[in-house]
């Protein structure tokens, strides 16, 4: 358990769902963090102070100029006790404040106030949810950082139905936990690498990972076509999202297979790596790791579509002004995946430099996958090479933008999706 002794400050906000905190707060204590509760003023009206101070074993801070509050423990105190700063619910309100840097109440405050990584957890209706304004805010926010867990989609309060829905309530401690372990593991702190790549520890049966017992196999990178003993054609893949999503799916309690090009990437504590060079070896390593046993299968690779028709037993000479290849198609490893007989969940990623929607949504079909996630490379600083990313994750009924923001929190969020999807 990564949060065993992490100091978690619980930001309520005035939603409906602010009913659920004290059972955030009970999750939260389960796991072992130690949690202090902050009221927005409108929260009040959802969740009573006493409970939430019953719960927690600590006083419920609500004021900012509270002359009694602030003799007690200040909020830059408050601020620098915590390691992690979690807002759930997080109302569309919320959002919207913290997109433009408000201060104006003790909340709003100690998210400017605290080095300490936060994270949110918005609920709101349908409508609010998707409105421009607070998608606007939400990519704000995320590029500068904080950490966006959901929401969920399905039927709301207001009898609407969509996403809007805050997590459940023991998901948002189990993803705050593996993001807590994934932030140590990054860091080096080995014992809590451990925890992040799905190494049993005391407790966590209690609370199995969203992913717990669920075989995922990962494609990752570039793939290398060889023309002769010396030369390849290959593309910019880095294999960060890839990387990143096996290192999520571990921390969220997946066996994972990672089979991956070549890429300058250290492998996951705890993750199985297949190595593989060209297209048709990464073809032949998935359909082996599949047949075996895959509940999930993500096709994170950019693998080549086309491998050289007679690769030269030796080095080519330049003799010649001018010379021709001839390439021949690759196997297309997804989608021969995707028409097994029972083929697992399929998730695959679609590149584009242009008609972003229009191909993703093709492939989908084509394919008949089960999610796509799709990003467009043609932006410089998102994608192929980088540490951020951009994705529009689409289903056959639903769409969904993950605003940019770096790989390893992307990976959460599409992971989460995936889940939801997966448990439908
Ligand atoms: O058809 P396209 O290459 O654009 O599709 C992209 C998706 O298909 C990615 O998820 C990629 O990993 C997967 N793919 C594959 N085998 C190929 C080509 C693409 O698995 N030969």
């Amino acid at each position: 358990m990564a949060l065993q002794s992490v100091n978690v400050l619980l930001g309520v906000t005035g939603g409906i769902a602010a009913y659920k905190a004290p059972d955030l707060v009970r999750k939260l204590t389960g796991l072992g963090a130690n949690v202090r509760v902050v009221l927005s003023p409108s929260s009040a009206a959802f969740v009573t102070p006493l409970s939430l101070q019953a719960v927690s074993g600590n006083i419920v801070h609500q004021h900012l100029l509270d002359p009694e509050a602030e003799a007690g423990m200040g909020h830059i105190e408050l601020a620098r006790w915590a390691d992690v700063l979690l807002i759930a619910p997080a109302t569309a309100h919320c959002l919207a404040k913290l997109a433009h840097g408000m201060a104006d109440d003790l909340l709003t405050t100690l998210v400017l106030a605290t080095p300490a990584p936060i994270f949110i957890a918005p609920a709101m209706n349908q409508q609010m949810w998707a409105a421009a304004a607070t998608q606007a805010n939400l990519k704000t926010i995320t590029e500068r950082g904080i950490t966006c867990f959901g929401p969920a989609s399905g039927e709301q309060a207001c009898g609407d139905i969509g996403y809007g829905r805050m997590l459940e309530t023991v998901d948002i401690a189990q993803m705050l936990d593996e993001a807590v372990a994934a932030l140590k593991a990054l860091s080096g702190n080995e014992k809590t690498a451990a925890t992040a790549t799905n190494e049993p520890s005391e407790g966590s049966q209690d609370t199995p990972g969203l992913l717990a017992g669920k075989h995922i196999v990962i494609t990752a990178g570039p793939t290398r076509e060889a023309i002769d003993p010396v030369r390849y054609i290959s593309n910019h893949s880095s294999g960060k999202m890839g990387y990143c999503l096996a290192v999520q799916a571990l921390a969220m309690g997946a066996e994972v297979t990672l089979v991956s090009g070549p890429v300058d990437i250290p492998v996951p504590m705890g993750c199985k790596v297949i190595q593989v060079q060209s297209a048709v070896d990464m073809h032949a390593a998935v359909m082996h790791a599949v047949r075996q046993s895959c509940d999930i299968f993500i096709a994170c690779a950019a693998v080549a579509d086309y491998r050289v028709a007679d690769i030269a037993s030796q080095k080519i000479k330049k003799d010649n002004d001018e010379m021709t290849l001839t390439l021949v198609k690759n196997p297309d490893i997804l989608a021969d995946v995707a028409a097994l007989p029972s083929p697992p969940f399929t998730l695959g990623f679609a590149a584009e430099t242009h008609d972003v929607e229009r191909y993703a949504r093709g492939k989908l079909t084509r394919k008949k996958l089960n999610m796509i996630a799709a990003n467009d490379v043609s932006q410089p600083d998102i994608g192929f090479n980088q540490n951020d990313n951009a994705l529009t994750v689409f289903t056959a009924d639903a769409q969904m933008v993950l605003p940019k923001q770096d790989k390893l929190a992307l990976a959460t969020q599409l992971l989460t999706i995936l889940t939801n999807q997966v448990r439908k």
